[in-house]
């Protein structure tokens, strides 16, 4: 038995064999200098962030602007989620479908066998038990990372619950956890000078969905590396939720209170980067109407007994984009970030040591360190902050947030929205026929490329229900998964789907709706539908608004923009279907009949 090993035995504060063999295995692979059991505490927190500003990766930010908060910066290539590196490792090729890469998961072992050799060298092993969702689940669900970066410990702890509770609950239970492992891949040479952001050329995000294991290789960034979130809470749990009956999404989830003090819940899912944090903290310019949060960005959702659809957020932390998110946009937002307690990642340094992104504020601040660490400007023509620069923050530091958030078997959904960024073709608000056609508005969700994207400019990506980089499994046996568990259900309890778009544009190119705080009265519209109070029209598309049964009081929007964002445009429409006749084509025979048959229906209606 190695050194190591050894050692892992001897401290390890566990009695669970399983989880013993696995660290033990992985402290042999990896060789770490040391092997620490993370117990999640305050003090352990302190110790660590203290540690990061001393080895340089962090930077504590003034406490009288942001308390108890840092700044990270990473290598500028290691700044967001690497796609085309991201494998889901099933037995058969075709279970990956055609929307994941797929290797064969004995080559693919070998491969990260070799990566992972030795690939802690110089370094702290972290072992952090995790749990997500909640600890009183009646079937918790339980993950234990380990990590070679601190960063990450700090990370997680704001981003699920973790530590020796979670632990001794694993041990109690005798469950099941995921095994996932985590290297920046950057072995220390003894004397070597760590760099305050180690991290590898090469990387590789790796999920083997029958045996429930993660591996990541290279990547320090959160969705790379944080694996309780996207790798576990979507690409592993999509895979669990198959094969137990449930649904794991990328949505957020509200609380509405109407003026007669009934309470709906809604769930949202939308693209990354196309508005779930920001509607999730929506600062509503109705009167009368009372927003609450509960999520963000993945929900958990399941029918119960009663054939009512449950959902929870099995997160404890926002994981928000910084740019665009202000105190104009998104104030709960702001309000929520300014307690502290966060972690900054790529966000531009303010002179007087606190963090500032574009769209902070409404001024910009004539002088800056940008997230590389230069001197900036305001006349410079580059962005201080990088574009996918995040803060992470705890969820209970949202001053509405709903106390369900803590109930564990969650909250009856009423409403689902489905959304992209389209400047054309989708209007502004559109109700589906019936659960299966609101089936078919998610199987065809798509979103543009934004003008950032060079190239690339209004190419549209299909991203069925926003899952596209997320599903664990066939694309088209997810959609699968849908209709057979909602077929199970009374049609009458199953929730109305809508479809939304914030992004449509006039003819002069400006935003036809002017979103944020006013998507507030698209809820109350699709609230009202739901109440059977609010006016439609019956289109061929589904149920669109008429521009008296919006609540546009207050607003200031002209004719033309409200024409321009609930139009629905024969001939847009008709490329529209083609489109997603060929989308659907890319699918195989994978694809359930009933969307088929939605299509059809679809292009008989606008013939
Ligand atoms: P992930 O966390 O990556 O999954 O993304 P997200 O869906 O949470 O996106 P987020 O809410 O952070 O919004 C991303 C961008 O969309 C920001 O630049 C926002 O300013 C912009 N945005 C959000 N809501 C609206 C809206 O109603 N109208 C317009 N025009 N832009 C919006
Ligand atoms: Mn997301
Ligand atoms: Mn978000």
């Amino acid at each position: 038995m190695g050194q190591t090993a050894q050692q892992v035995l001897s401290e390890a504060p566990t009695t669970n064999q399983r989880l013993l063999d696995w660290v033990t295995e992985m402290a042999e692979l990896t060789q770490p200098d040391h092997v620490y059991w993370v117990d999640g505490s305050e003090q352990e927190y302190s110790r660590l962030t203290d540690e990061l500003v001393e080895a340089g990766t962090l930077k504590r930010l003034n406490p009288e602007l942001f308390p108890n908060s840092f700044a990270a910066f990473s290598d500028p290539k290691d700044v967001a989620r690497v796609e085309e590196q991201t494998f889901i490792c099933s037995a058969k090729e075709s279970d990956a479908g055609f929307t994941n890469n797929w290797m064969e998961p004995a080559e693919m072992k070998a491969k990260l066998n070799g990566l992972f050799a030795g690939s802690m060298r110089g370094r702290t092993m972290y072992v952090i038990p995790f749990v997500m969702g909640h600890l009183e689940a009646k079937d918790p669900k339980f993950g234990v990372e380990i990590t070679d970066s601190a960063y990450v410990v700090a990370s997680m702890r704001v981003m699920a619950q973790i530590g020796t509770e979670v632990l001794r609950k694993i041990e109690e239970l005798d469950a099941f956890f995921v095994p996932a492992l985590h290297s920046v891949g950057a072995p220390l040479q003894p004397g070597e000078q760590d760099v305050a952001w180690p991290c590898s050329e090469e990387k590789w995000i790796v999920h083997f969905p029958e045996e429930r294991s993660i591996y990541s290789y290279g990547s320090g960034y959160g969705g790379n590396a944080l694996l309780g979130k996207k790798c576990y809470a979507l690409r592993i749990a999509s895979v669990m939720a198959r094969d137990e009956g449930w649904l794991a999404e990328h949505m957020l989830i509200l609380k509405l209170t109407s003026p007669e003090q009934k309470t709906y819940y809604l769930a949202a899912a939308f693209p990354s980067a196309c508005g779930k944090t920001n509607l999730a903290l929506l600062d509503p310019t109705i009167k009368d109407w009372k927003v609450e949060t509960l999520g963000d960005d993945i929900t958990w959702m399941r029918f119960d007994d009663e054939g009512q659809l449950r959902a929870v957020n099995p997160e404890a932390g926002l994981f928000g984009v910084a740019p665009g998110t202000g105190w104009d946009t998104n104030p709960n937002a702001m309000r929520a970030i300014s307690k502290g307690n966060s972690i900054f990642t790529n966000c531009a340094l303010t002179d007087d040591g606190g963090v500032w992104w574009e769209g902070m504020t409404h001024d910009t601040p004539e002088h800056l360190t940008d997230w590389q660490g230069n001197s900036w400007t305001s006349d410079m023509d580059h962005p201080a902050a990088h574009p996918n620069a995040r803060f992470c923050t705890p969820i209970d530091q949202i001053d509405m947030l709903a106390p369900e958030y803590y109930e564990p078997e969650g909250v009856p959904l009423s409403a689902i929205f489905f959304g992209g960024r389209r400047k054309t073709t989708i209007p502004l608000v559109t109700q589906a026929r019936d659960w299966s056609h609101g089936i078919f508005m998610g199987s065809t969700l798509s979103s543009e490329t934004t003008a950032a994207a060079a190239g690339a400019l209004g190419r549209l990506r299909r991203d069925p229900m926003a899952m596209l980089p997320f599903m664990g499994y066939d694309a088209g046996d997810y959609l699968k998964h849908w209709v057979k568990l909602s077929s199970a259900v009374d049609a009458e309890k199953l929730p109305k789907i809508f479809l939304v778009n914030w992004f449509r544009r006039t003819p002069d190119g400006g935003f036809a709706w002017p979103g944020f705080g006013d998507n507030s009265r698209v809820v109350k519209w699709a609230i009202e539908r739901i109440e059977g109070k609010a006016d439609a029209v019956d289109t061929a598309i589904g149920f669109v608004p008429t521009a008296e049964s919006l609540d546009l009081d207050g607003l200031d929007i002209s004719a033309e923009q409200l024409e321009a964002a609930l139009k629905v445009d024969a001939l847009e429409w008709a490329e529209e279907a083609e489109s997603i006749d060929e989308w659907y084509r890319r699918f195989g025979g994978s694809l359930p009949e009933e969307l088929l048959g939605e299509l059809e229906g679809l292009k008989s209606r606008l013939a």
